[in-house]
């Protein structure tokens, strides 16, 4: 009886797993159309594209590769997905752990790595960038003429993800997310149509869509992103030796530097805090600090709170080049693509409290959720988004994100999980969903709640559009979906990663 039920849905499975009538035809058609572009399971450049990702719960087996080198290409490609039918998944930099985001089973794998083309206006306030770069070819390239954006803090981490989600980054409170200082995006619609949306042409709403609406309205094919000019700046990583009075006064250092008042009101300054727990040891592991400041500054009097405790180590130094500056932030524990991994994510208001409701729940889920799964890890990070940061976004231009800054700031309780075995996936999984629940309660009950989730930190199940523009974006985000893909295609023939129709 239990065997043939087995028999029964393992038969079931394979009939799913193979590949559709419609995917065939249009890897067929893709294959005929762009024969160097198209790769199929076997060849080394297939072999090559599917481990490009960065958390191994990502590698998923496309039915064919499509790796294009012009826009016009991704807008021919589209064409046939639609006419027959074929799903696919877009990727950028492949660094959004969400299974199914970045790839697909029975579709197309559209990677656009190859799209790397990078240009500077002549008046250097321009920086057209290509959707396959990731962050440091783009940085270190505009630093040494003397002009930044806004991207991501961690430098592998690719173009698109960041341009199309919103953007934690180094001078965020000076400039706001990185999306928002897009002045134009080129993308290809559902339909195959190449267009440039951008504040003042006929495609206002879909630009306003873009800026933080991720998958859901074409393929971007080329972001032009406002610069900023930028001298010396400082970077360093601190860690600190773990005791328990050590950790309370790193707890104490970010609760205050977080408050208005505190280290954060200067908006030159950045600082990304972290704790490491590793469960089945039943220890922290790590406590310590990334730091940026725009400006040649050594001792920074918004980090003193961090400076004047006694470290492990501390990288902290004023840099004239850029890859010294980012150096800090490059680890190679951060850069690994070995290990599966999990993002979730909440806020709460940017104040002493939120921080001091949130370290306890942390431990105690962290110790308690995972103590049976080995060589696993589990971090917080109270990534900070100022007052200033959102004032400094509507000056951009405004984005579908759209939190007032009239609101105040917020801290997010960035969790990320590390692991070897897929058997725990779902354990991994159930702890996360349980933490954030955890976190929720205790800040609503104690009116410490900041109703946000940050998509590019988002775990599988979270819904972060539904907290766009305090709740107002939504609605008019499906509105400009399906006014530029009346059929959906964006919806449902790319049904990986986060989508408006969900919410
Ligand atoms: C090590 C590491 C460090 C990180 N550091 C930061 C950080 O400092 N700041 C921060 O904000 N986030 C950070 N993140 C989170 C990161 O922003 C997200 O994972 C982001 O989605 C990654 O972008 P990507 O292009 O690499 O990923 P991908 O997985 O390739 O893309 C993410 C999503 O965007 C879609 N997409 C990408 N490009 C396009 C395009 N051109 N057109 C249409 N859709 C597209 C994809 O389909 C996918 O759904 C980090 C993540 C990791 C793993
Ligand atoms: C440092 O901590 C004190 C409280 O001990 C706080 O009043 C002060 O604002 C903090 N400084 C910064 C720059 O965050
Ligand atoms: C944990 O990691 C070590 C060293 O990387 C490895 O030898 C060991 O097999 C891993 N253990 C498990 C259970 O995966």
């Amino acid at each position: 009886m239990q065997s043939s039920l087995i028999s029964i849905l393992s038969s079931l499975l394979l009939v799913s797993a193979l590949p559709g009538p419609n995917v065939q035809q249009g890897c067929r058609q893709l294959a005929a159309r762009f024969p160097t572009l198209t790769f199929t399971p076997g060849t080394t450049e297939y072999n090559t594209q599917i481990i490009n990702v960065w958390s191994q719960t990502c590698i998923i087996e496309p039915y064919c590769v499509f790796e294009p080198e012009t826009a016009q290409q991704v807008a021919s490609a589209l064409g046939i997905f639609t006419a027959t039918n074929t799903k696919f998944a877009v990727r950028s930099g492949g660094h959004m752990p969400v299974p199914g985001a970045n790839s697909i089973a029975d579709g197309v794998l559209v990677s656009l790595n190859r799209m790397t083309a990078k240009s500077l206006s002549r008046d250097k306030k321009v920086a057209s960038l290509g959707p396959g770069l990731r962050w440091a070819p783009v940085y270190e390239w505009l630093y040494s003429q003397g002009v930044l954006v806004n991207g991501g803090r961690f430098s592998d981490v690719g173009v698109g993800g960041i341009l199309l989600g919103g953007g934690l980054n180094f001078w965020g409170s000076q400039y706001g997310w990185s999306s928002s200082n897009v002045r134009n995006f080129q993308v290809a619609l559902a339909n195959g149509q190449l267009v440039e949306a951008n504040a003042n042409g006929p495609y206002s709403d879909l630009f306003w869509a873009l800026k933080g609406g991720s998958s859901n309205f074409g393929i971007v094919t080329r972001f032009d992103v406002n610069t900023f000019t930028i001298g010396p700046i400082t970077g360093g990583l601190i860690q600190y030796p773990y005791s328990p009075e050590n950790h309370q006064s790193w707890v104490d250092a970010v609760a205050h530097y977080v408050e208005p008042t505190g280290g954060s009101s200067d908006v030159r300054a950045s600082m990304n805090p972290v704790t490491v727990v590793t469960p089945s040891l039943g220890e922290v592991t790590v406590i310590g600090s990334w730091f940026s400041y725009n400006g040649a500054e050594t001792a920074p009097a918004a980090f003193e709170n961090f400076t004047s405790m006694d470290a492990l180590f501390n990288t902290m130094r004023v840099s004239t080049e850029y890859s010294d500056f980012q150096s800090h932030f490059d680890l190679p524990d951060i850069l690994d693509r070995s290990n599966r991994h999990l993002f979730s994510v909440t806020a709460m208001k940017a104040k002493a409290e939120s921080v001091y409701l949130a370290n306890p729940i942390f431990l105690e889920h962290a110790f308690e959720k995972l103590k049976n799964v080995p060589n696993c890890t589990t971090s917080i990070n109270y990534a900070l988004v100022t007052q200033n940061w959102l004032a400094a976004s509507r000056r951009a231009g405004g984005d579908s994100i759209d939190l007032d800054p009239a609101k105040g700031g917020f801290v997010q309780m960035s969790i990320e999980s590390i692991w070897e075995d897929e058997k725990y996936d779902a354990q991994v999984n159930q702890y996360s969903r349980e933490l954030i629940a955890a976190f929720d309660k205790a800040s609503k009950a104690a009116g410490l709640h900041y109703p946000f989730t940050y998509i590019n930190e988002a775990g599988t199940s979270q819904t972060p559009f539904s907290t766009y523009g305090d709740g107002k974006s939504l609605g008019r985000l499906r509105n400009i979906a399906h006014k530029y893909d009346p059929n959906g295609v964006f919806q449902k023939l790319v049904p990986g990663g986060f989508k408006v129709s969900v919410g």
